[in-house]
């Protein structure tokens, strides 16, 4: 056997990681474009002071790094996907804020990152997508210094309103995943959340897990366009629309996504404010 064979943080150009592919697939600023206004709720909530350094992990295009950077925070923005990554340090540069940086990385194996160097690790619904959740909780536990905190938002399986429904929708025109693969919604669970930052060292009475609310909100762009949006560009979405068109029934998964979407939306004018559900994880080391 090849030695670079042997060791699985070895990255091989010629082995495609589905985990990655599926961020680069789409264009998730298309849809991180409805996410700001509570991405800067998220942050406010947080008592940022520019003494902090902060690590952004699953950071998309920088919903939350750039108001955390706004703040004063020093910001280390990690994401799986090359092209959000561009996106955020195209979006950095725009806004003049020079202690901020994106890099590629992987929530699972942040090799190079060095022990105890963040005095906030976050993720919204970011590091939950990561596929070895064990190994994703050890990274953030190493990575953040005792005394710090670890800070996650993640969505709930089975809830009913909006993205968990969507992932519902989408899994349900999609073929079943490989033998092994841990949904990503299994981050939305308590005991899963105790036991994962257990395995990473943390004391159950270090975690502390409340639901709260995430609006997904456009001024102009109606729950139908937003609709069309995940459907084009949002990685889950379009693999759930490419395998309903192989069976002719993308009609079906529209018309559903579009009904959800309508029903959802609480806005009294032509934009979007759809609540979501989702788990606040903050984790004290
Ligand atoms: C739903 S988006 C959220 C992005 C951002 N946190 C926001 O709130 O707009 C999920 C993000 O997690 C990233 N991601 C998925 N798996 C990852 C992994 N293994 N390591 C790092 N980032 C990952 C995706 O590329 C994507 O940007």
């Amino acid at each position: 056997m090849h030695p670079a064979s042997a060791n699985p943080n070895v990255v091989n150009p010629n082995v495609v990681n589905p985990n990655k592919a599926l961020w680069e697939k789409g264009d998730f600023t298309e849809i991180a474009a409805f996410m700001r206004q509570s991405g800067e709720s998220v942050v406010q909530s947080l008592g940022i002071t520019p003494s902090l350094r902060v690590l952004d992990l699953g950071c998309g295009d920088g919903t939350t790094a750039i108001p955390l950077a706004r703040l004063g925070a020093e910001v280390v923005g990690i994401d799986i996907a090359r092209n959000l990554v561009e996106a955020g340090n195209r979006r950095a540069a725009e806004a003049g804020l020079t202690r901020l940086k994106f890099q590629e990385g992987d929530a699972c194996n942040l090799e190079g990152v060095a022990d105890k160097s963040f005095d906030l690790t976050i993720s919204i619904f970011g590091a939950m997508f990561a596929p070895k959740p064990f190994d994703v909780a050890k990274e953030m536990v190493r990575v953040t210094k005792p005394g710090g905190r670890i800070v996650m938002g993640n969505w709930i399986p089975n809830d009913p309103t909006f993205v968990s429904q969507i992932l519902k929708i989408s899994s349900a025109f999609t073929p079943p995943p490989p033998e092994g693969f841990v949904s990503p919604m299994t981050w939305g669970v308590e005991s899963n959340i105790i036991e994962r930052f257990g395995q990473a060292g943390v004391p159950k009475e270090n975690i502390s897990m409340l639901k709260d609310t995430y609006y997904f909100a456009s001024p102009d762009k109606s729950a139908t366009q937003l609709t069309e949006l995940l459907e084009n560009f949002y990685g889950p979405t379009m693999n759930a629309v490419e395998a309903a068109q192989k069976n002719g029934k993308a009609g079906e998964l529209h018309a559903q996504l579009v009904e959800l979407g309508n029903a959802q939306n609480k806005s009294k004018d032509a934009g979007t404010l759809i609540p979501a559900t989702f788990m606040r994880v903050t984790v004290s080391l």
